[in-house]
């Protein structure tokens, strides 16, 4: 007999130890036990309005009603989702005249969230040839290692950032993707990396195109913050170069932050093919993964963005709330910088004001991070990620003060 055995049945979750619970919903859960009338979340990645809170846009309101009122069905849509919705994304992306879109050699179907792009992208490429190792920055988001490894691709890291310097360590990035191998996968993050907030320059793409070109690497573009670095074209310039040069390509898609859908699962993966008949094949192989795993996408939040993206005033109503999002966070970005220049007599937090997006790195210890959680209830996750949108102008001066302090606290002898 077994040892896990219960009433002489073999038990089936007999063998499953308690996991850690995940770091940062651990951080959240603190935070909310924090009775303290000072303390500061900069720790969950949503956006915050000046009231602290992640809003409904308006334009998604507008349209959630018009789709709500439109209604006529609950039924399936399809394993692509809408294609009202893929040939938006696809256009807002890409741009209206791409050659891979002329050429029919991209194929787009809707997803759930920029997550569920991640892994029908990672399934992809396992299908097609599954001792492919993908190569991840250093650091990267979170979730990235767990969506693409589950599928069981292999992974590694190349060097990215230097969080003390605050600078890229782009030539050792190239030197360590010289060393990939034919047929490798590197996963780039097209805009406003998290966990850094430092994007490639647009002559640093150029020379990853040429190795990915030279060395044959198949580039997998995250585009999860389109919109919140400069505006949606530029924030996908990179993605367009990259589609425009080589034969092959992956692009997840997320509308969790710039359109606010989080909860609603909306994103959409891109698949760029050589050409127009292995563009179908492709295909093929990317909606029997999607039936394999959730066999359809929720559609709410597709019928919202589609109904945003082909209507003019929602989105000029878009393009405006995004347009403010995006400076709110600048503009904190410079207050908190400014006030730190000011506390700490330095220029060495001004990376704050100059990084993209919603994150940046602070650079310090985990040690730092705990001192900042403990004794100023301010909230970061260990690797000391910011989540700038969590700056407010009432809070900036107490966060630079309590940085500074930390670090200061953090110098001294015991
Ligand atoms: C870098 C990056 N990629 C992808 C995603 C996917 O987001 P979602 O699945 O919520 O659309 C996120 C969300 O935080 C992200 O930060």
């Amino acid at each position: 007999m077994r040892p896990w055995t219960i009433g002489g049945i073999d038990a089936l979750f007999q063998q499953l130890n308690r996991l850690n619970p995940d770091a940062i919903l651990g951080l959240m859960a603190r935070y909310r036990a924090d009775p303290s009338e000072r303390k500061v979340d900069l720790g969950i990645g949503v956006y915050r309005d000046l009231t602290g809170n992640t809003p409904v846009l308006d334009c998604v309101r507008r349209a959630e009603q018009e789709v709500l009122a439109a209604q006529t069905t609950k039924a399936y849509v399809a394993a692509a989702g809408r294609e009202e919705f893929n040939s938006a994304v696809e256009e807002m992306v890409l741009g209206a005249s791409h050659a891979a879109r002329r050429d029919r050699r991209a194929r787009t179907v809707q997803t759930p969230g920029g997550c569920g792009a991640l892994r029908v992208g990672a399934e992809l490429i396992r299908a097609a040839a599954p001792a492919t190792t993908v190569h991840v920055s250093d650091p990267t988001w979170g979730n990235h290692p767990p969506l693409l490894g589950s599928s069981g691709l292999r992974l590694e890291r190349y060097p990215y950032y230097d969080a003390a310097a605050h600078t890229l360590r782009f030539d050792a990035m190239l030197e360590r993707l010289e060393q990939g191998g034919a047929g490798d996968v590197v996963l780039i993050h097209a805009c406003c990396h998290n966990p850094t907030g430092a994007d490639l320059s647009s002559s640093q793409w150029q020379q990853v195109i040429d190795l990915l070109q030279r060395r044959r690497l198949i580039p997998f573009l995250d585009l999860a913050y389109q919109g919140f670095g400069e505006d949606l074209a530029a924030d996908a310039a990179a993605v367009r170069l990259v589609a425009d040069s080589v034969p092959e390509a992956l692009i997840a898609v997320s509308f969790s932050k710039n359109l606010g859908l989080y909860r609603e699962r909306t994103g959409a993966l891109i698949v760029v093919s050589e050409n127009e008949s292995r563009a179908d094949a492709v295909q093929s192989h990317v909606l029997q993964i999607a039936r394999s795993i959730y066999s359809m996408p929720p559609d709410h939040g597709a019928a919202i963005a589609a109904r945003i993206f082909a209507d003019q005033s929602l989105r000029q109503g878009w393009l405006a709330e995004l347009a403010a999002m995006r400076n709110r966070i600048r503009l904190m970005r410079a207050e908190l910088a400014g006030h730190l220049r000011s506390v700490a007599g330095s220029d060495c937090f001004d990376f704050i004001q100059s990084q993209r997006g919603m994150f940046s790195l602070l650079g310090v210890p985990s040690s730092v991070v705990d001192r900042l959680r403990d004794e100023h209830h301010v909230y970061m996750t260990s690797d000391s990620r910011m989540n700038l949108a969590g700056i407010m102008p009432h809070n900036a001066a107490y966060v630079a003060r309590s940085i500074v302090e930390s670090i200061a606290a953090q110098r001294r002898p015991a």
